[in-house]
């Protein structure tokens, strides 16, 4: 006798049936294992998306998107935004529980020694346009570190993976803020590795060899948040990409290349960009109503960026958490009278009261105020997603990790439904139409 549940699926258009085990989670929906659908029915089943899909099994992150709930390996990221720093985020999630003292100075220690990237690696920044954008300088130069950090290259080795998540995270806010240095024409910063780890950034983003720099408490906190909050979000398309690139066994930082490249663009991590970008374009409150009415017409592709979510659709916890934090940092700044805030605070209001939003579950996203939060820390609006992907580097490698070692891995490879020219014969040139 077994306690296994068991689903039956059957095809009557080809009278054919089948029984696939029902599996579950620790927490969550069940899921129909169809991985045998195809070898007892001969059909494959349809997902684009994967809006239905699980394409792993996973104990890192949970959500439940009607419940607003998001946990890091069963925390509550409420808790965690309000209990832990960044860094002990970062170890909760590569290794399952959050860290004691010593094992939380041993990490911070490893962390900050690995901050420091190659001299050479700096080259590769002149090889850009000034004006490139800051993500497909991260994309390249992350890609390079495969060519520096190579010591054994063999993903089945513990100590290479441990090696290189600490390398990621070390040396990603190095490399971040090289890239805003460059845009900029200002020298590039080493990190001083007296200070933690969003102090250090601050520092190597605004500082300037030519003077101190100290960084203002309540907006490294704020910044702190932002990077706890984006620190993981189970398997989204930037860490499906991850996992994806690297179940051919490839090199971890091209793997974390390919989910920057994923996460660059406007409906995933270049939403909060894109909520400035749409702010300025706006201008004013009076245009408010008229990127409303836009966003709602069926025959317009545009959408109101930082309203939506794929997963939550009553609310965003981490867009609750940001939301507070961008009032504190705006309370902080005396920013509260700008004219952009001012209208991103309106547009926040009449789209929360207007009967479409409403009733399409379209929310504020956490993008929509860490947008805010990043300009009000005068960080420069296209490096906002570069910004995020640093955040999510820990998220991607702990994810890559645990596929590398989960047994049930297998090379991703999806399949399709057909559904171009039936078998046809190819034509001499002269015979063709
Ligand atoms: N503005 C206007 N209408 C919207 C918006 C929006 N921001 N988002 C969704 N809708 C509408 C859709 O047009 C659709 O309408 P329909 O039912 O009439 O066809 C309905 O709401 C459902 O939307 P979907 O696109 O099916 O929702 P999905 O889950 O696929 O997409 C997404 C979610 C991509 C985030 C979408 O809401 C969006 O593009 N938002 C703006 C971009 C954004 O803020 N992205 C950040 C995501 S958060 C993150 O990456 C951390």
């Amino acid at each position: 006798m077994t306690d296994q549940k068991v689903v039956n699926i059957s095809i009557n258009e080809t009278d054919t049936s089948c029984e696939v085990p029902l599996l579950s989670g620790t927490m969550g929906p069940d899921a129909i294992d169809i991985r045998s659908v195809h070898k007892q029915t001969g059909a494959f089943t349809y997902d684009p998306g994967f809006t239905s899909t699980a394409s792993c099994s996973s104990k890192i992150t949970f959500i439940d998107g009607d419940k607003g709930m998001l946990l890091y390996r069963g925390y509550p990221i409420e808790q965690l935004a309000e209990k832990c720093d960044f860094l002990e985020v970062c170890y909760l999630l590569l290794n399952g529980e959050l860290p004691n003292g010593s094992e939380m100075r041993q990490f911070v220690g490893s962390v900050t020694n690995h901050t420091l990237i190659h001299e050479q690696m700096a080259d590769f920044f002149t090889g850009f346009r000034r004006d490139a954008h800051p993500m497909a300088i991260l994309v390249g130069v992350v890609g390079a570190m495969s060519a520096f950090y190579h010591d054994t290259m063999d993903v089945k080795s513990e100590g290479f993976r441990k090696l290189s998540a600490i390398r990621l995270i070390a040396k990603m806010p190095t490399i971040v803020a090289m890239c805003q240095k460059y845009s900029t024409g200002l020298p590039f910063m080493y990190p001083k590795n007296s200070l933690n780890y969003t102090d250090n950034f601050m520092y190597m983003m605004n500082g300037t060899p030519c003077e101190p720099y100290q960084a203002n408490p309540i907006l490294t906190r704020a910044l702190d948040r932002i990077f706890i909050l984006h620190a993981d979000h189970e398997q989204n398309a930037s860490t499906s990409t991850v996992r994806l690139a690297g179940s051919s066994g490839a090199n971890p930082y091209a793997c974390v290349a390919a989910g920057i490249a994923c996460l660059w663009g406007a409906a995933h991590g270049g939403a909060n960009e894109a909520v400035l970008v749409m702010l300025e374009e706006m201008g004013d409150v009076s245009r408010i109503n008229e990127f409303i009415t836009r966003a709602k017409d069926k025959n317009d592709p545009f959408k109101l960026m930082g309203f939506g979510h794929r997963v939550y659709k009553n609310f965003d916890p981490r867009a609750v958490l940001m939301r507070e934090t961008c009032h504190e940092v705006l309370n902080e700044l005396g920013l509260h009278d700008d004219k952009l805030f001012k209208l991103a605070m309106e547009l926040e209001r009449i789209a929360l009261e207007d009967e479409y939003f409403i009733e399409k579950k379209l929310y504020p996203n956490v993008d929509f105020y860490s947008g805010i939060v990043l300009r009000a820390l005068g960080i420069p609006t296209e490096m906002f997603t570069a910004i995020f992907a640093m955040s999510r580097t820990v998220g991607w490698i702990a994810q890559w990790d645990e596929m590398i070692t989960d047994p049930e891995q297998k090379i991703g490879r999806p399949r399709q439904l057909y559904k171009g020219a039936t078998l046809r014969e190819v034509q001499s040139i002269a015979n063709r139409k």
